[in-house]
């Protein structure tokens, strides 16, 4: 009887996916844990050139391969392109405003390369009108007491680059990199604290360079995705070594790239074959970029080197398609960092699943298979899934990997569709946020994670890559219909300036209360404690009448 109900338990949970508990609210795990974070702590929020400046081609601006490829009919949801977007190149001041509205004194944004360098090289000298543009904002910020927090390259590279060189496979993009990153601290610098060198290089090689649904749209994870990290790991060392040689001394700022990653949980945590599955999941994601720079010994992990050797020789090739580096390139790009740039947004559940004869590529190089827990709650985009958790385990494993860094939380948010009426009461929203930043608190008090800053994305709706303008990440609506863009504060955006003010959750302080009172709702306690029990009774009345009728 026994075995019979233990069975039918076991059936029942893996019909419905609850096996190991990774959605049902669990006390320890998710309750709500009120309480400040450090003094000092940086509250920001963040955008990127080409999802909101539009101007794509004002002022002398050159084309990059975002615009050619939103350009290019079948790449974007609905034809939508970043022509206008939310018109902050004219509109920054207004920008700035949405900003000091939140009580934020830090904001991140990009750099768009050919407003600077139109042709992607300095040789004819850069674009006055770009570089005013930037001086412009950046003064406004600096008069607002917002202090910029830059990133150089999120995604807009110039189209001459990509088509002289093939873009980021190529070494030859390295140099124009530099040139373009020398000329941004030497302009910049003295007003810019934190600067980014690359936005999510794993997105740029594996969503651009390897699926093709990002710009270039080069299908090819075989190689060139590998190519493309390899040249980006050179090209955020170069920079980071021309700060520290040449501006760090009179401008004191600090350098760092934005690795993304999810959080990977083991599907059977018992199995060994998925524990060690789930860490090479995350080998492969956030270890490609972060053990090349944060690891004691640099170079990319090892887990990553012996699975692409074995493949590549699989296939008979006599080298890995996992690119070199000479040892003097490992010390060049070992230690290049001032702090730990992190975007993280959901998580997955991963099993080991070695799949031979299995087209070779980035995907199917880690072997994995991934999946979601059904009681996730998922976000208009179709990949996030809430899993606010996730989040603390990776500052964890970022903290017992890569030596204990200083942690920028540089992105972090949730999607609304584009709907009529627009969600102007973003409760979905404000949950995921709420229940995010708790678990930042928890990593550091609990966890002593030195997470030292929070960033939102985003500051407002804005272009969201291939899905154009059907996403809407933002805490203020931006309605794309009306010529002057108007941007109108979500709730969302009331209650995360309310958790800056109070910096956290105080006890006592009214955002506290309100987190407490939808604590329970937005992390679904309720509705998965009583479909558990559901399932408990479900699977003893079933086992009860297999018995009976055995009897
Ligand atoms: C990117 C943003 C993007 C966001 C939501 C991040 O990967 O840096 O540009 O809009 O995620 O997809």
């Amino acid at each position: 009887m026994l075995i019979l109900l233990m069975t039918t338990s076991l059936f029942l949970g893996l019909v419905c996916g609850a096996q190991y508990d990774y959605g049902a609210y669990d006390h320890n795990r998710d309750a709500f844990r009120p309480g400040r974070f450090p003094d000092g702590f940086i509250w920001s929020t963040a955008t990127a050139s080409y999802q909101i400046e539009g101007g794509w081609d004002a002022d002398g601006k050159g084309e990059s391969i975002w615009d050619r490829f939103s350009h290019t009919p079948g790449k974007v949801d609905r034809g939508d392109t970043g022509d206008v977007a939310c018109d902050s190149y004219n509109k920054y001041r207004e920008d700035v405003q949405l900003i000091t509205g939140m009580g934020l004194r830090y904001y991140r944004f990009s750099l768009s390369w050919t407003r600077i360098f139109p042709d992607g090289t300095s040789t004819s000298g850069p674009n006055q009108a770009g570089v005013d543009y930037y001086n412009n904002l950046i003064n406004e910020l600096v008069r607002n007491g917002v202090t910029p927090m830059v990133t150089l390259y999120h995604w807009d590279l110039p189209q001459n680059v990509q088509d002289t060189y093939g873009g980021w496979v190529s070494e030859g993009v390295v140099q124009h990199y530099n040139d373009y990153a020398t000329f941004a601290f030497q302009t910049f610098g003295d007003r810019v604290r934190y600067w980014l060198t690359f936005n999510e290089p794993w997105a740029v090689c594996y969503v651009g360079y390897g699926l093709g649904m990002h710009a270039p749209g080069i299908q090819d994870e075989r190689n060139s995705t590998y190519l493309c990290a390899h040249n980006i790991l050179k090209a955020h060392a170069g920079a980071w070594h021309t700060y520290d040689r040449n501006f760090r001394a009179d401008q004191s700022g600090q350098v760092s790239i934005t690795l993304n990653s999810d959080w990977a949980e083991p599907r059977d945590p018992d199995r060994a074959a998925d524990v060690m599955a789930a860490d090479r999941f995350l080998q492969f994601y956030l270890g490609w970029f972060a053990n090349p720079i944060y690891s004691e010994t640099g170079d990319y992990p090892a887990v990553m080197k012996e699975t692409m050797l074995a493949k590549s020789q699989a296939e008979g090739l006599r080298e890995s398609r996992l690119p070199q580096f000479t040892q003097e390139e490992v010390n060049f790009i070992r230690g290049t960092s001032d702090f730990f740039g992190l975007n993280h947004y959901t998580t997955r559940i991963i099993e080991d699943n070695v799949v031979v004869g299995a087209a070779p590529g980035y995907t199917n190089d880690r072997d994995v298979a991934q999946y979601t827990a059904p009681e996730w709650t998922r976000a208009q985009s179709q990949w996030l899934y809430e899993v606010p958790w996730g989040l603390r385990r990776l500052l964890n494993f970022i903290k017992l990997n890569y030596g204990d860094p200083e942690v920028l939380v540089t992105e972090n948010g949730r999607s609304d569709g584009d709907v009529t009426p627009p969600v102007m009461q973003d409760r979905n929203r404000i949950c995921y946020y709420i229940t995010y930043i708790d678990e930042v608190l928890k990593a550091i008090s609990e966890d002593g994670v030195k997470v030292r800053a929070y960033t939102a994305w985003s500051l407002m709706d804005n272009f969201e890559w291939a899905r154009g303008y059907t996403e809407r990440f933002g805490l203020h609506y931006v309605d794309f219909n009306d010529p002057n863009r108007p941007r109108t504060a979500k709730q969302s955006a009331g209650v995360y300036r309310d958790i800056v003010a109070n910096n956290g959750f105080p006890e006592g302080a009214d955002v506290t209360r309100l987190a407490g009172n939808m604590w329970r709702g937005c992390r679904g306690a309720a509705v998965t404690t009583s479909a558990n029990i559901a399932l408990l009774v479900l699977s003893f009345i079933m086992a009860g009448i297999y018995g009976l009728i055995k009897m």
